[in-house]
């Protein structure tokens, strides 16, 4: 579908997250033929910079991030001629008039704020926005993460930014929704009838969510020391993940439809009390170590502003979903940086047979797993037992692999890329409404509580880990392993 022409305006146009990926997803978007040529790109900031000035910027620090092959000069050329900057103070609506020149006031126009900015200044953009009449009847406001440090911010923001705009017109960022191997979840879930009997606490032992990163914090040290791996990874990505996997069957692909059995994840998941946080949540930070044969620095020696800081690095934790589908089965959640390995699956494993019928026992049978793979490649995984060739009956584990890169051949989109067109469409399926956010907040707020009072320090584990030992514990009370530590070496 063809987007109609738009002003898109990025506040914090100049900033990380507009650098290493607004920008970059734009740019693919408009190689491919997909912005209208008199779109136009409105990059807010606070430095005084000319367009041409803004545009070095743009050469020096979003270039780099577009992929090789994808670069084209003429293309990016091109692109950056859709690109204004506008210098204003976005806490004060007597500055905005800079942006009122630069916008057009066709109604037929698409006119889209983009607030890559922190959650303590959403209110305040929205409410200049209106005092200064932009905020229009076709104006979106896009939201990034993280949106709120805790469920009553996250209302505030939720009743500031409503009183401006309709639920329709918002957009609230989780950039994971977006990510293709997300969206293959539902289809493999809901384009196929093999599943969905299987999809349920009769023939599930366990699913099992992880997100990991070799890297560390880097430059992002003033954000991520007031936020953690559970504000800014578990809150979010990973319990959109666990809808996906566990919601009911929508009605059709609307967004109501699909945002309406997301949140009946969410209200149906356990809520901690003091015992079950004392087990089922782990908190570590990262110390010294090694990733990818590299020394890399602790947490703590990389924090010079907060040398003792308790801020998390790595979070697991056993959630459980009180449905008819799911009760009794456990839904593991991890995530860390520094960790032993760069990827994020999801892992389904089924129930072990109930019986032998081969002179193997039942014990030496793998159960069957389906790990869908979001990074590094997107693909699917589905393991089985098979039997070896030649005389007697011997079964052995054996995988079948989907690459889907492989597969289908097509170029990848990048989650922005998806999702900023969406934006840009009106489509909001793949945005968390207001009650999914808040009811997300709801059931991780007893851990920020509880972390809070017991004023425990995170468990340190070594950098190019798996995480704390407690994590491994924490799965292997119920006789499990997390999937990677179980793999052969
Ligand atoms: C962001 C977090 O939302 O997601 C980062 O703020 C994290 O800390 C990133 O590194 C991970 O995203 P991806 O797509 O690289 O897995």
């Amino acid at each position: 579908m063809a987007l109609t022409d738009f002003d898109l305006v990025l506040f914090g146009g100049g900033g990380d997250l507009s650098m290493r990926k607004l920008i970059p997803a734009l740019y693919a978007r408009h190689r491919a033929g997909d912005l209208p040529a008199t779109a136009q790109i409105i990059c807010v900031g606070r430095q005084a910079l000319s367009d041409a000035e803004f545009i070095d910027a743009l050469n020096q620090n979003a270039k780099p991030n577009i992929n090789e092959k994808a670069f084209k000069q003429e293309a990016w050329d091109a692109f950056c001629n859709s690109v204004r900057y506008v210098s204003l103070d976005a806490t004060d609506a007597s500055s905005y008039q800079p942006l009122i020149d630069c916008l057009r006031n066709d109604p037929g126009l698409t006119r889209v704020f983009y607030l890559a900015m922190p959650p303590t200044l959403f209110a305040k953009i929205c409410h200049n926005l209106n005092e200064r009449g932009l905020a229009t009847e076709n104006s979106r406001v896009v939201l990034e993460k993280p949106l709120g440090r805790d469920l009553a911010s996250a209302k505030q923001i939720n009743l500031e930014v409503g009183q401006v705009f309709k639920e329709s017109q918002i957009f609230r960022i989780d950039h994971y929704l977006g990510k293709e191997a997300v969206q293959n979840l539902l289809a493999l879930r809901f384009g196929n009838v093999l599943f969905e009997p299987l999809w349920r606490r009769e023939w599930i032992s366990d699913v099992q969510i992880t997100i990991a990163e070799e890297l560390g914090v880097g430059n992002r040290m003033g954000y991520y020391e007031t936020s953690g791996a559970l504000r800014d990874m578990l809150q979010n990505h990973l319990l959109q993940l666990l809808c996906i996997t566990a919601m009911e069957p929508p009605l059709s692909v609307t967004p109501d439809a699909v945002r309406d059995e997301k949140l009946k994840v969410l209200h149906s998941l356990k809520p901690f009390t003091p015992t079950t946080l004392a087990r089922n949540v782990v908190r570590g930070q990262y110390r010294a170590g090694h990733v990818e044969g590299k020394p890399v620095p602790a947490y703590r020696a990389e924090n010079s502003a907060n040398p003792d800081s308790t801020t998390e690095t790595f979070v697991a934790v056993k959630a459980e979903i009180d449905t008819w589908r799911w009760a009794g089965v456990p839904f593991y959640l991890r995530t860390g940086k520094r960790m032993a390995d760069q990827l994020a699956e999801i892992v389904v494993r089924f129930k072990s047979i109930p019986h032998s019928i081969f002179a193997q026992s039942t014990s030496s049978f793998q159960p069957n797993c389906l790990v869908i793979r979001l990074q590094p490649d997107d693909g699917l995984q589905l393991n089985l037992m098979a039997k070896t060739p030649g005389d007697g009956m011997r079964l052995k584990p054996v995988e079948l692999e989907l690459d889907f890169a492989e597969t289908f051949k097509t170029p990848r989109m990048d989650a922005y890329e998806r999702l900023l067109l969406d934006v840009l469409r009106g489509h909001l399926t793949l945005f968390m409404r207001a009650d999914e956010l808040e009811a997300a907040w709801e059931w991780v707020e007893p851990i920020l509580r509880h972390w809070e009072q017991e004023g425990n320090e995170p468990i340190p584990y070594t950098s190019g880990s798996w995480g704390p030992a407690a994590a491994s514990a924490l799965i292997g009370r119920d006789g499990l392993q997390w999937r990677e530590e179980a793999l052969p070496e």
